[in-house]
């Protein structure tokens, strides 16, 4: 922009616009922006700063920059810097010398702080609305697929019989804190930075409390000089945003286990498969696997915009730049990744047979033998180990727990009864009947539970 250069001899460096140019990436503020500049442009002529007929005609002007943006005849030129320079300069060529009011009582810093936050602030609904169809989607299929049973896991060796159910709502709670951390975040969002000036606040009789209602923001900031150089909401975004693609990423793992021919508890559909360009035969989970890989990339982003504002000192810096490409990278990856998980567990197809054959091998009915002699006056500990040496002594003869005799069992203790062999799968899971438990009562309840949560979000 050569009028706010008016002060040096030269042009920048061909390199130096290229370096400081943000233009290629911050046009996706444009909206914002000229939102921003309409509530300003609207601000100025109520408080008598510009007349009404300016205000009127700066709006309009900046209505038919949106309309250019968006049909693709606007000309971004990077030696403009960025967004808002290209917004203004477009504003100049149309208007004339109207246009140059429209920054009274502005900075850029206020304005870009102000861009990001409506930015940001509509990405957290989406978010919210992604999350909430993942959450419906995992509902459903806990509903519809109630009784099925499978192996729960520690260090990936079987442990107990569970009910995919109950599996499938460990996620429901997770994306569930996922949500809330989204929420909380909007409420530090939903500040207006506008009115700040470049740092200390402006000299003229402004109206912040119009803007705010104007742009939709239910509180003002209070400290001019935090307001243009805080991006603690973008932070918080990545942060919140790290923490549910790392739940993802762990759903992500589960469904590449689950595909592989070892586990074979689910089938993908194919409109959420791959093909080998080698091997005819592979039908790959590739969905989920980059789910798991860009997990990686939004924790990037986060290191990298709380590296670059360590030691950043008030105010506002040039480093700031830095902030939008990782937000926008991040909201990009995880809206996406939302959404095509849901798709991907909408349509996979569970084998229910595999899981059930999963849960029959191994001893994965340990616990409830021990239960079971506990229940006639053992001591937990005495149990354990009493369970111990039987699958020990079962392993050594190549036997599974239910191949076992009475009179084996009895070598072991006297507190064993014929009722023993009345333990299976189902008396296992039917057992765990506490709040948060696995059995089917517990299960109906969390799914009720969930509904009333999910409506409600
Ligand atoms: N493009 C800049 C950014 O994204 C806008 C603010 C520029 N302010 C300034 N004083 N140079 O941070």
């Amino acid at each position: 922009m050569s009028h706010i250069r008016s002060r040096f001899d030269k042009p920048p460096d061909e390199l130096v616009v290229k370096y400081t140019s943000s233009l290629h990436f911050d046009w996706r503020l444009y909206s914002y922006d000229i939102r921003g500049s309409i509530a300003h442009a609207r601000m100025l002529a109520k408080q008598g700063i510009i007349s009404n007929e300016e205000s009127n005609t700066l709006e309009k002007g900046l209505v038919q920059v949106a309309e250019e943006i968006e049909q693709g005849k606007f000309e971004f030129k990077p030696e403009q810097e960025d967004i808002h320079m290209a917004v203004e300069a477009r504003l100049m060529d149309m208007l004339g010398d109207v246009a140059g009011k429209l920054h009274t009582a502005r900075s850029r810093n206020d304005q870009v702080a102000l861009d990001l936050r409506l930015y940001t602030k509509e990405a957290i609904s989406e978010t919210l609305g992604s999350i909430r169809k993942l959450q419906q989607t995992l509902i459903k299929l806990a509903e519809g697929n109630k009784n099925m049973i499978m192996p729960g896991y520690t260090h990936l060796q079987p442990a107990q019989p569970v009910l995919l159910a109950h599996h499938l709502l460990a996620y429901f709670e997770m994306l569930l804190r996922d949500f809330g951390r989204f929420e909380d975040c909007l409420k530090r969002t939903d500040v207006l930075p506008l009115g700040s000036g470049s740092l200390a606040g402006v000299a003229y009789n402004t109206n912040r409390q119009f803007l705010a209602e104007e742009l939709g923001f239910s509180d003002v900031s209070r400290n001019s000089m935090d307001a243009v150089s805080d991006r603690d909401f973008v932070i918080e975004y990545m942060a919140a945003a790290s923490v549910c693609m790392m739940h993802l990423s762990r759903m992500a793992e589960e469904i590449v286990l689950w595909s592989s021919a070892e586990f074979k508890f689910i089938e993908l559909d194919d409109a959420y498969s791959t093909g080998s360009s080698l091997m005819p035969q592979k039908k790959n989970p590739d969905v989920a696997e980059l789910g798991r890989g860009k997990t990686g990339r939004v924790y990037g982003k986060l290191m990298g915009l709380l590296t670059t504002m360590k030691a950043l000192p008030l105010t506002y810096n040039r480093d700031l730049q830095e902030d939008k490409e990782g937000l926008f990278d991040t909201v990009d990856t995880l809206l996406s990744s939302l959404k095509v998980f849901s798709g991907m567990l909408d349509t996979l197809k569970f084998k229910p047979e595999n899981m059930r054959q999963a849960v029959n091998q191994g001893f994965i009915l340990a616990t409830d033998l021990t239960d079971y002699l506990v229940c006639k006056g053992e001591s937990f500990r005495n149990a354990h180990g009493i369970i111990a040496h039987l699958i020990s002594y079962a392993v050594k003869n190549d036997k599974t727990l239910n191949m076992l005799s009475l009179d084996e069992y009895r070598k072991f203790s006297a507190l064993f009864e014929a009722d023993v062999q009345k333990i299976t799968v189902e008396s296992s899971i039917a057992a765990r009947n506490v709040t948060g438990g696995t059995s089917l009562k517990q299960v109906e309840q969390a799914i009720k539970k969930a509904k009333e949560i999910a409506c409600n979000l």
